[in-house]
């Protein structure tokens, strides 16, 4: 990630096969908004956006639902700059808005391991929401979504590690509009 970047996301081979083209993705999170609407009937909820991976969900997703949301923004950091986790969440940066009795909607970008959503969710539920729950945009087939307490997903995806639509390697990709697999040409 040292060397200079390709004047062109075409001509970046690192950008693999696409997984979600942009018109999967629109009409997906329109889906999401709807039934979040229908959900959240009656009720003004609070969107938390875990950034920064989730920023560009949080903007589809926001404007999909017609009720009178609120948006604030928590940041977390598990990755450093490469694709592996180091297993440890840190809090970079807190919400501003305060939680209690409010119905939070966690929104996230990928569900993986699940450490970064058990991490928030302790942290949030401790602060006295009328409820807590989870939308993401991404989870891996492995991830135990039962468990963690996922309520809405928009894709169940596999192993390979994505770029795109929010989501980074390094900071870079998060531009693009579709979501690609991750593929570095001397990983091979
Ligand atoms: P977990 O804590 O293992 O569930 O990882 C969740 C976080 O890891 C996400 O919020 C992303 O920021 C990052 N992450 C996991 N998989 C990917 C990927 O394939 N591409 C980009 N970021 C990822």
């Amino acid at each position: 990630m040292t060397d200079a970047p390709p004047t062109s996301l075409d001509d970046d081979p690192s950008i693999g096969r696409v997984l979600l083209s942009e018109e999967q993705l629109v009409n997906r999170i329109a889906e999401l908004g709807r039934q979040l609407t229908q959900d959240y009937a009656g009720r003004a909820p609070l969107l938390v956006c875990v950034l920064r991976g989730a920023y560009v969900f949080l903007t589809d997703l926001a404007r999909s639902i017609d009720l009178p949301v609120e948006i604030d923004f928590i940041a977390v950091s598990s990755y450093g700059a490469t694709t592996r986790t180091s297993g440890v969440v840190r809090l970079v940066k807190d919400l501003e808005v305060d939680l209690t009795d409010r119905d939070v909607i966690l929104v996230e970008d990928i569900v993986d391991t699940g450490l970064t959503l058990r991490y928030l969710r302790r942290s949030l539920e401790a602060r006295g929401p009328a409820s807590l729950e989870v939308c993401a945009l991404l989870a891996r087939e492995s991830a135990d979504l039962e468990g963690l307490g996922v309520r809405y997903v928009g894709f169940t995806i596999p192993g390979d590690f994505v770029i795109g639509y929010g989501l980074d390697v390094g900071e870079r990709y998060r531009n693009l509009r579709y979501l690609a697999v991750y593929e570095p040409p001397d990983d091979a």
